[in-house]
């Protein structure tokens, strides 16, 4: 039967800041089974402050892997087909919990969470010269608002209960990916506390050369070494699934979302690059066994370590805060659009911003800008605006952040780009694949499943020792079919806009002081 002749399944969890969700491959084909997805709640207690509630995040977690198995019984297709499972996830988020009751000891900051500004002021003075890039050799990162390191120091100074746990020996530290896999594995019941290489690198706290936690930089930043998690790479048998559907399944493979996303696209070739829309958006070029720092703002980070004896490769990183979270608040905030979709409607309505700017910096800017004092700004309105125009320039924005980050791998890498790969929810958008072809003036390659991210995630599971069901070699990676979108405005028009653009983000800078 179609049953016999399926062969093995990857389940793949993609914890992302936005939403959950759970999707399942097929191993030999990487064919997309079925999925189930769930929105997760942001709270935003005060001012640039951004919170989710970890339990919240594990409890979707559950839901989406019951429901998916519910949905392929219906399929007549047998779960226990499922053979690992691979976990991605939104980076840098911080938790802290307990370790013997389970529970988290304060809610998740957000790695778009700007609380930190004033402990990030604080670190500065302690490095010569207030030096943002003191320790990029080391970590690959400027010392900003954005990594867990900052994050968890400010947990430790204003949550007394955290305190506490950290005295008692009660208190574990870890990004989602660490507490997902802690509690999927068992939880105060001997869960496994870990993460892998790509998450690490996104604390500041690890040494992307040496593949360790620094104790000097833990020193740095005051934190206790004995409550971070072991670094193991992003293929490999981390521990069993303890519960639900999949109990007895094992957890194989782990990549912080934007890497996952990389070998998702298959960019496992050095100057291979792809572009991740989501909340925010990530242009990740992998650099091979070398890791590059760049002269133009970009980050240089792990792109994924494929098994224990594998070997390590970077990648460089322009990381974009608001992609799609411009769109939900445009959405969520103003009331301009009830669903996020419709803003392809509207922008495609009037097919320009007819001179409207808007530079979302709702958390200052990332890269290359690295300035956490920049907010954000519409500009260029007329009497003639409309909420159409609006919707047209939020879509360019995040155009034109990918512009700016395309143009800073350029530069580092020497080689231009000739075309960008893409995926994530907003490559559905038409209107904004197009546009995005027209400012960047080359062509833009569209997976036609998108979902890159838990792909890659998958992938890595599959092919983990123990497991070996998912083939990485390049002879045995399915072709994937893509759609493509060709530059239709001339080059000085998109030039133009571009300058237009710098101009706006200049006036979006210095705001808060
Ligand atoms: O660094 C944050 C990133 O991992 C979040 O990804 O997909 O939630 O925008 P996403």
């Amino acid at each position: 039967s179609d049953r016999m002749m399926l062969g093995p399944l990857v389940g793949s969890i993609d914890q992302g800041t936005s939403s959950t969700r759970f999707l399942v491959f097929n191993a030999k084909t990487s064919e997309l089974l079925s999925h189930h997805q769930v929105e997760i709640m942001q709270k935003f207690p005060k001012e640039g402050w951004v919170e989710q509630d970890p339990k919240e995040i594990l409890s979707s977690v559950h839901e989406c892997v019951e429901k998916t198995c519910e949905k392929l019984q219906q399929l007549n297709i047998d779960i226990t087909n499922i053979k690992a499972i691979g976990v991605s996830n939104q980076r840098e988020t911080t938790v802290v919990w307990d370790k013997t009751t389970g529970e988290p000891l304060y809610n998740a900051i957000v790695w778009l969470d700007l609380r930190t500004q004033a402990t990030v002021e604080r670190l500065l003075k302690k490095i010569p010269g207030k030096n943002k890039s003191f320790f990029k050799f080391r970590t690959g990162l400027p010392l900003s608002t954005y990594f867990s390191a900052v994050k968890l120091r400010w947990l430790l100074d204003n949550v007394e209960e955290i305190k506490q746990a950290v005295g008692d020996g009660r208190a574990m530290f870890g990004t989602i990916d660490s507490w997902l896999i802690w509690s999927l594995t068992g939880g105060k019941n001997g869960g496994v506390h870990c993460t892998d290489v790509t998450n690490a690198s996104r604390t500041m706290l690890f040494n992307i050369h040496s593949l360790e936690w620094d104790p000097e930089l833990c020193r740095f930043f005051d934190i206790p070494m004995e409550i971070l998690p072991k670094v193991r790479s992003s293929s490999e048998i981390y521990g069993l699934m303890k519960s639900g559907a999949l109990t007895g399944v094992p957890i194989s493979g782990c990549l912080g979302d934007q890497s996952a996303a990389l070998v998702g696209q298959m960019c496992f070739q050095d100057g291979q690059a792809k572009n991740t829309y989501g909340t925010g958006c990530f242009l990740l070029c992998n650099t091979g066994q070398k890791s590059v720092f760049s002269e133009h703002g970009l980050l240089t980070t792990i792109a994924y370590k494929l098994g224990r004896d594998k070997p390590v490769c970077y990648a460089l990183e322009g990381s974009v805060a608001i992609a799609g979270a411009v769109v939900r608040w445009l959405r969520d905030n103003l009331g301009i659009l009830k669903t996020s979709q419709e803003v392809e409607k509207l922008a495609a309505e009037v097919g320009t911003s007819y001179g409207c700017y808007f530079v979302p910096a709702f958390s200052g800017l990332y890269a290359p800008y690295w300035e956490p004092s920049a907010r954000g700004i519409i500009c260029g309105l007329t009497q003639f605006t409309n909420k159409n125009h609006i919707a047209f320039a939020a879509l360019e924005a995040v155009c034109f952040q990918t512009r700016e980050l395309l143009d800073a791998i350029n530069k580092d890498c020497g080689v231009p780009l000739n075309q960008l790969q893409v995926d994530g929810g907003m490559t559905n958008n038409k209107v904004l694949m197009q546009l995005q072809s027209d400012i960047l003036c080359i062509p833009v390659v569209k997976p036609s499943m998108p979902e890159t991210t838990a792909l890659g995630a998958a992938m890595a599971a599959g092919a983990a020792e123990g497991v070996g069901i998912w083939s990485l070699n390049p002879g045995d990676l399915t072709a994937v079919t893509c759609e493509r979108f060709e530059p239709q405005i001339n080059p000085e028009e998109s030039e133009f806009r571009f300058a237009r653009w710098k101009k706006a983000v200049m006036k979006s800078m210095d705001w808060v002081t």
